[in-house]
Formats: C-alpha cells, sequence, structure tokens
C-alpha cells in the first residue's frame, strides 16, 4: 500500500519564486496515494495560476476567503476538517509572521486557525528575510506551536544571494511528508540526543568552543520523533529550529549539558551523544573582560577537564542503550573502538572529520558504526538521511542485545 493511501492534504501555497514547483510536488504526493487540495494566496497567484494547479490535482483550487459559492457551505471550515495534513509550500516570511501572530485575514491563516489536522511548513525566503531576527523570532513560535519547519536549504537564490531561504527539494517534502505516516516503530521510546556545541567562557565576552552546529544531532532528534519516539534534545548554541514534537533543551557549556544529561538519561531507553562537547573549560572565567596590555606578548589560560558525559551516562547502573560519536581526523576505526570500549558504550559512530564535505558544519555526513562484534557503513548523504538509517541501525542492535 502506499504510504499516503487515503490521505487528505491541503496544500496552501504563498508568494515566492518557488512556487513554480509545486505542480511537481502535488504529482509526487498523489503518486504515493495522497488526495490533495489546493489553497493560494493572493501573492501565490503572482507566481502560478490556480488552473494549473486545478489541473494536476484533480481537485478546484481555492484562493479567497469571501467566496460566496463555496462559503455557503461553509467552505473554509469544510476543509479545515477535511484536511489530515495543511502543508504550507513555499511559506513565505509574509504568511509565517500572520501565523505567529494568529491572523485570519486570509483563507489560509483562516485554515491554520480552526483545523485540527497536522501543519508543516517550509519556508522559503531571501537569506537575509530568513535570518532577520523578527523571522526567527516567527520560526520558533510555530515550532513551539508543533508546527513542522522543514528545512530551509542552503544555497543560490533567485535573487542572486548566497544562503538559506531556498526551499527543500520536492523529493525532500514528500519525504517528510511520508515519514510523518510511517510506522512508529520507536512508539513509548524515550531517547536522549545531544547536539551542537558546547560554549567554555573565558571572560564575559570570549568563550573557547567548536565549529558542530548541531544539524546531525537536530536531524537524529527528528528521525527519532518520526519513528515514534518521546525525544528529549539537549542542545548547545545553535542557529536551528526547535524540530518539532522535541522536548529541547538548551544549555551553553559542558557542565550545563553534563547536569541536563545525567537526569534526562536516568531511565530513558536511548542515550545519543552527538554533541561535540569541549574536553576543558577554563579553569578561572574573568569576572571582567581581559585586557590587552601593552609588554604582553602572551597570555596562558589553564585549562581543566569537562566531565565525560556520555561515559557518565553508560556508567550509570541502569543506563540507555548509549551511542557514541567519534570525530577524528586520522586512524579514524582505532581511535572510535578506543572510545568505544573506554566509554562502555553500546555503539559508536565514527566520524572522518578530515574529509571535506562532511562532518562539522556541513549538510551531509558519512558514519562507520561499530559495535563491539559488528560494522556498518553509513555513506555520504544529507544529513536527514544519515539520521534515519542511524536511528533503524540503533533499534535493530537494541533488539538483538534483548
Ligand atoms: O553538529 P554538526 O555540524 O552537524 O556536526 C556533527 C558532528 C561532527 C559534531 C558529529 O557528527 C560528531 O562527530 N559529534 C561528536 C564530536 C566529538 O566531540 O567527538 P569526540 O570524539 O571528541 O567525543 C567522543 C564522544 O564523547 C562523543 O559522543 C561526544 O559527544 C562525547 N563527549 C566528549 C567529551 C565530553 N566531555 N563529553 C562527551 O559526552
Amino acid at each position: 500500500m502506499q504510504i499516503l493511501q487515503g490521505k487528505n492534504i491541503v496544500l496552501g501555497i504563498t508568494g515566492g519564486i518557488a512556487a513554480y514547483k509545486m505542480p511537481e510536488l502535488v504529482r509526487r504526493l498523489i503518486d504515493q496515494g495522497a488526495n490533495v487540495r489546493v489553497v493560494m494566496t493572493d501573492s501565490a497567484k503572482a507566481f502560478i495560476t490556480p488552473l494549473t494547479l486545478q489541473a494536476v490535482s484533480g481537485n478546484s483550487v481555492s484562493d479567497t476567503l469571501l467566496d460566496t459559492e463555496a462559503e455557503r457551505a461553509m467552505g473554509h471550515i469544510e476543509l479545515a476538517k477535511w484536511a489530515d495534513l495543511l502543508l504550507i509550500a513555499p511559506a513565505s516570511a509574509n504568511t509565517i509572521a500572520n501565523i505567529a501572530h494568529g491572523l485570519a485575514s486570509d483563507l489560509l491563516g483562516t485554515l491554520v486557525l480552526a483545523t485540527n489536522a497536522t501543519i508543516a511548513a517550509a519556508p522559503a525566503m531571501n537569506q537575509q528575510m530568513w535570518h532577520a531576527e523578527v523571522t526567527q523570532e516567527n520560526i520558533q513560535k510555530l515550532a513551539n506551536r508543533n508546527i513542522h519547519i522543514w528545512g530551509p536549504a542552503q544555497g543560490e537564490q533567485a535573487c542572486g544571494d548566497v544562503g538559506f531561504g531556498r526551499l527543500i527539494e520536492v523529493p525532500e517534502i514528500v519525504e517528510h511528508v511520508c515519514s510523518l505516516y510511517q510506522e512508529k516503530n520507536l512508539a513509548n521510546q524515550h531517547w536522549v540526543i545531544t547536539a551542537g556545541p558546547t560554549r567554555e567562557a573565558i571572560d564575559p565576552v570570549r568563550y573557547i568552543s567548536n565549529h558542530s552546529s548541531g544539524k546531525m544531532g537536530y536531524a537524529i532528534a527528528q528521525a527519532a520523533v518520526n519513528a515514534g519516539a518521546k525525544v528529549t534534545l539537549i542542545s548547545g548554541p545553535v542557529n536551528l529550529s526547535k524540530p518539532a514534537s522535541v522536548d529541547l533543551i538548551n544549555v551553553t557549556s559542558a557542565e550545563q549539558m553534563h547536569q541536563q544529561a545525567m537526569i534526562h538519561a536516568n531511565g530513558a531507553d536511548v542515550f545519543v551523544a552527538c554533541a561535540a562537547v569541549a574536553d576543558y573549560r577554563v579553569a578561572e572565567i574573568a569576572t571582567q573582560k581581559i585586557k590587552k596590555t601593552a609588554d604582553n606578548q602572551q597570555m596562558q589560560i589553564n585549562l581543566v577537564k569537562n566531565p565525560d558525559i556520555v561515559a557518565d551516562v553508560a556508567a550509570q547502573k541502569n543506563k540507555p542503550f548509549t551511542v557514541g560519536f567519534a570525530a577524528e581526523t586520522q586512524d579514524v576505526e582505532q581511535y572510535a573502538l578506543d572510545k568505544l570500549k573506554r566509554k562502555n558504550l553500546d555503539l559508536i559512530a565514527a566520524n572522518n572529520v578530515a574529509l571535506s564535505g562532511q562532518g562539522f558544519n556541513s549538510d551531509k555526513n558519512a558514519l562507520t558504526v561499530f559495535s563491539t562484534s559488528s560494522q556498518q557503513e553509513i555513506i555520504l548523504m544529507n544529513k536527514s538521511d544519515v539520521a534515519k538509517k542511524l536511528v533503524t541501525i540503533i533499534a535493530e542492535q537494541m533488539d538483538e542485545k534483548v
């Protein structure tokens, strides 16, 4: 059976150049068995015609709240009730702002308020608009209401800028939609995941950190949620939206991450340590900004060892199935296997971070996953796909252990 068989999807198209990709999205959703009805904002119609979307969806397109004919039967409420999923793509900065503030000034805004369906938005806009503080606040509001945020992707934009703001590709959107309805084989499991870097303060304005973006850990959190797990994500400072349906705990330093991990991993089923934790912190944090002096050509900072979070979780009496990462630049297998044993882990995902195009702050990754008796390769692919494969491997290895 197709995964979206019988699922009713309302596709809300807003004004953006990526609207031209929506007929293809409608087709691919129908290929998976979905029934699709399209709603367009006024600006969307400047980029693509309702007639095109009517032709590909096989349903008439709704484009106004004040349609006397449709509203005779309370069309907007009927659509809101019909939908299993309200998917907004491309979601413009304007529509995101309207939704964040609960505006019902057009049909799409009204549907968002009137529906009980799952809601997802795939943002697309200029990179500067995406990074604007107010847009990020609005996105956070949506995420806090458990609206799924898919993307945006990074790359060249229609306006010539390069950066975050591109609509994610159509197959990726379809995959996200399908993942909402995949079998939830991790139901009743609690996963705790660490992600991102830690920051170790030197003085009030400086810190020691690393290049972790959090993308890998957040992708694992999303994949585990999609597979039905309850997920607690303990995250260092990153520039990413909260994955929908994840309990997010923000921390800054390794000590804070350690404290939260020890609380939440206690009694959890799985602990995945994806964070790039600083091994050392500054022994004495200066209370005032350290000043440069004319005669000091050098300065020393004393460092002390941070607690080893994953090792401490794995040392607990009732330890969860514990998965570490090993970011290595040489002798990857040897160092990874050493960490697997020394930290008492069930699995370790080895990351060759010397190779370009993967690892820290990249959209892609490749891993070799070791247990004491097995080795599995996850070849170079998008972090969301790597995460799905890793989650599957973890689930299989847990089954074998039982
Ligand atoms: O965040 P991204 O930009 O997406 O990049 C992903 C990643 C490269 C950060 C990720 O894939 C990765 O490899 N994470 C582990 C990075 C790391 O710090 O590795 P490590 O070899 O130094 O640490 C080994 C393991 O011990 C890791 O699971 C780490 O989380 C854990 N650790 C380390 C030190 C410490 N004090 N406490 C820990 O729990």
